[in-house]
């Protein structure tokens, strides 16, 4: 019985562990990273199959990189991933301000246009 409970107890230490970890990411940040794709994709783009929302472990989605200690994506390359048919993008600057840590943002060749705000007065 002492036995059990303590393989038991490690288990659950190990399981809750990886909640926040290296292999999960912070939900916040997965929340939006999820927002940043469907802006990116707006109306009905396919770029980065892999940001899945029922994937828990957004370091391991492609074009990020986290830092391992503290589960904060870093890096995030997004050259070139915008399908070039959807036409110009406005970001919404709003969309990274979850990201703490992140230092390094590449954006090139995606149809940028100007920020979200802008948009009315432009056109
Ligand atoms: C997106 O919608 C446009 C206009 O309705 C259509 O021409 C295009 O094929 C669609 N693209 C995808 C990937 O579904
Ligand atoms: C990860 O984050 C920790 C805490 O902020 C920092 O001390 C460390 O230098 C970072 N590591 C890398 C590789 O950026
Ligand atoms: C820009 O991105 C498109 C794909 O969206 C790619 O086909 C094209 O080669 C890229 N252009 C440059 C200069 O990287
Ligand atoms: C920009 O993003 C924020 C946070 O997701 C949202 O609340 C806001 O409505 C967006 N602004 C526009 C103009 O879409």
């Amino acid at each position: 019985m002492g036995l059990f409970l303590q393989v038991f107890t490690v288990l659950v230490i190990t399981v809750s562990l990886q909640g926040w970890l290296p292999l999960g990411c912070l939900e916040e940040e997965r929340i939006a990273l999820l927002h940043l794709k469907d802006s990116l994709n707006y109306p009905n783009g396919t770029s980065l199959p892999s940001w899945i929302k029922a994937d828990a472990h957004c370091c391991d989605w492609e074009s990020i990189v986290c830092n391992s200690s503290t589960g904060r994506v870093t890096r995030l390359y997004l050259d070139s991933v915008r399908n070039q048919e959807l036409g110009d993008w406005y970001l919404n600057a709003s969309l990274f301000l979850p990201f703490q840590q992140l230092n390094t943002l590449s954006l090139w060749n995606n149809s940028i246009a100007g920020w979200v705000e802008n948009k009315g007065l432009l056109s």
